[in-house]
């Protein structure tokens, strides 16, 4: 007996504003996300405010070096707390000049003390599960949320092998690219090399050995390996002098990120920011020691763009068109059991877990 084929997602799962609305106040607030990178928050004090799932929020360093996050929202009579980044020794909301300290607590507010009964130490902003992993700082808005290290099993140590020098690298450019597509078409574009062939030319030949590469899950994570095509005529110098300098790999952080080091020991990030069910801003980041400049990892940013990016925006694009068509019946996956470079099987998992997001919230 064979096992029933693998259909692709219903469109509706890409273009339904209702669905995308389930996943704002579903999926993102209760799964790791990127807020920002700690060279960001290099002095007590510093911080920068982000959005997610529909919130603000800041990330600030306290006076005993720990970096929190916090609803950007004042526990009086919540107006906002922060804009954009800066440093400051405490945090003083605008409105009424309430004043907290950087771990959170109320620290003062103007005739306070005249309200008998008036408490101050039970009123503290609203703090946010903060993780620091290799540098890049994750929130999760479930207070009750498992443990990075619990959903990507494995990720952090196979990630400081390929990155030994990663407590020294900061960002040197941001890539940022609008897409006029659902923020899962796009990682599912992400997430298999089946279309790589015929629409990955550099790529394909540049980079990986696409009868090597394979991409298998990790947990939440969609781990991709490649053993690297003609080392010897890269266009850079991939002699880092650390292990796995000859290796390509990936790391997908479900639902939105993802750490890529390409041979050399070069990290690159993507950043998926969903601005609606039809548009996503992919962000690609590219690090160098000490964030300095380096021509071969501004060079390998040009080229992802000119390349690879460029490649699949088109694809992307028009898989959103495609998926408004009344044409459109959800085709079988091409799942192969031996898995490899044309294999679909990594769609099946993401589709599982972007069905789950939504159907966990249906009950
Ligand atoms: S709302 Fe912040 S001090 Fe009043
Ligand atoms: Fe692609």
């Amino acid at each position: 007996m064979n096992a029933p084929l693998t259909r692709s997602l219903d469109a509706r799962y890409y273009t339904d504003p209702a669905i995308y609305a389930d996943e704002v106040q579903g999926l993102f607030a209760s799964t790791w996300q990127f807020a920002g990178h700690v060279s960001q928050l290099d002095d007590t004090g510093d911080y920068f405010s982000f959005d997610l799932a529909g919130e603000s929020l800041f990330c600030i360093r306290g006076r005993d070096g720990q970096i929190r996050t916090f609803y950007n929202v004042c526990q009086h009579r919540a107006h906002q707390m922060v804009q954009g980044s800066g440093n400051t020794r405490v945090v003083v909301c605008p409105y009424h000049a309430w004043t907290y300290e950087l771990t959170g607590h109320l620290r003062a507010g103007p005739n306070i003390n005249a309200v008998p009964g008036f408490d101050k130490s039970r009123i503290c902003l609203t703090e946010v599960r903060t993780e620091i992993f290799l540098g890049f700082i994750f929130v999760n808005l479930d207070p009750d949320a498992a443990a990075m290290d619990d959903w990507f099993p494995d990720a952090r140590t196979e990630l400081e092998t390929f990155l030994p020098h990663w407590a020294t690298l900061e960002p040197l450019e941001w890539v940022e690219i609008p897409e006029n597509c659902n923020w899962k078409v796009s990682v599912e574009n992400y997430s298999e090399c089946y279309h790589c062939a015929l629409n990955h030319p550099t790529f394909s030949t540049g980079v990986i050995k696409p009868e090597t590469y394979d991409i298998q899950p990790q947990g939440y994570c969609l781990r991709h390996t490649t053993e690297c095509n003609a080392l010897d005529r890269m266009s850079y110098d991939i002699n880092s002098g650390f292990e796995n300098n000859d290796r390509y790999s990936s790391w997908f952080l479900w639902p939105m990120f993802s750490f890529q080091v390409y041979p050399g020991n070069l990290l690159n990030t993507y950043h998926w920011r969903p601005v609606d069910a039809d548009n996503v801003v992919v962000w690609r980041g590219w690090y160098s020691v000490g964030g300095a400049e380096n021509e071969t990892v501004r060079g390998m940013a040009v080229q992802d763009r000119e390349t690879t990016v460029e490649e699949d925006i088109r694809l992307v694009e028009s898989v959103q068109k495609g998926l408004k068509s009344r044409g459109y019946v959800p085709g079988p996956l091409v799942v192969d059991p031996g898995c490899g470079v044309s294999s679909e099987h990594s769609i099946l998992h993401l589709q599982r877990w972007m069905r789950e997001a939504v159907t966990a919230r249906d009950n």
